[in-house]
């Protein structure tokens, strides 16, 4: 045992322990993840994993619940390739449930409730009604008095629309091929294929409109494209949705239930509260099926709490992150790397996952974060700036930005009551406010889909190095050494870069 120790130095058990014992808390710089034999190559490792009880990843990458990172471009983007997003809550409920409902109608097996115009409708109402929802396509099933499917309105007869005062009933298709709910995809591919229509309406015994094929929903379920992405059990993408913590939280959940959130985040700066646990029990008892994620903390005896309150997930992060000032403004939180380690060896007993939020700065980050504990990491300022992210793009000096701010940071918190009620400042007036963060721009980043392959290029890396081809070894495996300052700095090239690496900047 002793040479054993020798050789591979401390388990991870035994590393975190010593530093338990002297106090000492550790973070991404601190520490580096030892290497060992690999017997594969980057490129065959697993990276599929948890975020919550019932919802499995095929890569550990969540994006941030915050208002300058995840609304449904980013939410679709993340869940097409394997993660899963949380959509934010500075928004009205009604806008928030609107924004997973957009994320979940993106790819489907069959889309329920497709949104019907009425035979009677002008044009002008419906092109107004598109734009103002913000819907990126063009077939809608057309119904008549009686809400029985009468035709179909498609991308062509918007664009061979002349008159926007005509009805909708002179320019719909009104040969319009239609299934019975029990015929099922397939009937509905084949029908497809024989007549050329790219989408068939399904309805029930009275010709009522109840849901509707695509012909390019169905066409990338069967080739298997879906392998990569995160997807319900009828083939929509997954979407996760953040509230607070109170009577007025379980309201908004009420909508996001009904647009058939897959996940919900009670995301609070403090997880381990009273409103927060009462509130794990108010969604449990509106509807059982949903799982719950509730944060933040970052200590085991909160974890614990938690777990008591038979939460499906726990978000661990108390002030590690790039927009955070909760550790200069209040005092407190553990260090993020102790942080997972200790919440998750109490999240391993009861098998809940545990999601890292914050703090990651590079693709090593994440590494070091499952290596740690977490199941999954939530990415906050690695996915601002980008092209999906919410928000404009502004020019200073030549060089474009978005902005990206803090959820706490005072001008989040001017504007929204969600905000001011994550740092429990809901009934304090605004010039009495305490902010915990800050808002800042960052370099406009183009599309996320290259940064995030480079995150998950990384996170390969990482797990052939360690030797680990799974997140379930990484994470089980893994040993650590601490680093000095010195060696913190003999990680970071050490010339005067010329040409500047996309997956890295100091
Ligand atoms: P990164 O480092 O990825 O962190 O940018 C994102 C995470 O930071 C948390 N968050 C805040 N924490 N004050 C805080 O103390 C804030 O204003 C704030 N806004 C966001 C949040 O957990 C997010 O996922």
């Amino acid at each position: 045992m002793a040479i054993q120790n020798y050789i591979f130095g401390p388990t991870k058990k035994q590393f975190f322990k010593t530093r338990f014992k002297q106090g000492i808390a550790l973070t991404f710089k601190d520490v580096s993840v030892k290497t060992g034999l690999s017997e594969i190559l980057p490129s065959e490792c697993n990276t599929t994993t948890r975020f919550s009880r019932n919802i499995k990843l095929k890569i550990p990458i969540v994006s941030a619940a915050m208002d300058t990172v995840t609304e449904h471009t980013m939410a679709i983007l993340i869940a097409t390739m394997g993660g899963i997003g949380v959509i934010h809550k500075n928004l009205t409920p009604k806008d928030q449930a609107r924004e997973v409902v957009r994320t979940k109608y993106y790819l489907n097996g069959m889309i329920e409730s497709p949104i019907c115009v009425e035979a009677g409708s002008t044009m002008s109402k419906v092109i107004a009604m598109r734009e103002k929802e913000g819907y990126r396509f063009h077939r809608f099933p057309v119904v008549d008095e009686n809400k029985r499917l009468c035709g179909i309105l498609t991308k062509d007869d918007f664009d061979f629309c002349t008159g926007q005062s005509d009805k909708v009933q002179d320019n719909m298709s009104r040969e319009v091929i239609y299934i019975n709910k029990e015929d099922g995809q397939e009937i509905a591919y084949k029908l497809m294929q024989d007549h050329k229509k790219k989408a068939i309406p399904v309805v029930d015994s009275d010709k009522r409109v109840i849901g509707m094929y695509l012909l390019s929903d169905l066409k990338r379920i069967r080739s298997g494209e879906s392998s990569t992405q995160t997807l319900d059990e009828k083939g929509r993408l997954r979407v996760a949705a953040a509230i607070g913590a109170g009577k007025p939280a379980l309201d908004r959940f009420e909508l996001l239930a009904d647009a058939n959130v897959d996940c919900i985040v009670i995301d609070t700066a403090h997880g381990d509260s009273l409103a927060v646990f009462e509130t794990i029990r108010g969604v449990r008892e509106i509807n059982p099926s949903i799982d719950i994620i509730a944060g933040n903390i970052s200590e085991p005896s909160s974890a614990q709490r938690l777990i008591n309150e038979g939460v499906d997930g726990i978000k661990v992060g108390q002030g590690p992150g790039s927009i955070c000032t909760t550790r200069i403004i209040a005092g407190v939180g553990a260090p993020q790397v102790t942080a997972i380690y200790s919440c998750h060896v109490v999240a391993r007993e009861s098998n809940i996952p545990v999601c890292g939020d914050g703090g990651i700065k590079y693709s090593g980050d994440i590494v070091k974060a499952i290596a740690a504990g977490a199941d999954t990491v939530m990415l906050g300022s690695l996915l601002a700036g980008t092209k999906e992210a919410p928000g404009e793009i502004f020019t200073s000096n030549g060089q474009m930005y978005k902005t990206y701010r803090g959820m706490g940071s005072l001008e989040a918190m001017m504007t929204n009551t969600e905000s001011r009620n994550r740092y429990r400042q809901g009934n304090t007036p605004s010039k009495e406010l305490i902010p915990e963060g800050v808002e800042g721009r960052v370099p406009y980043k183009g599309p996320a889909t290259k940064k995030i392959q480079f995150y998950v290029g990384g996170l390969r890396s990482g797990m052939g190095y360690a030797g680990t081809p799974t997140i379930e070894q990484l994470k089980t495996e893994s040993r650590f050494h601490q680093v000095t300052t010195a060696s913190e700095t003999e990680a970071h090239p050490s010339i005067e870069v010329t040409s500047e690496a996309p997956n890295y900047q100091k």
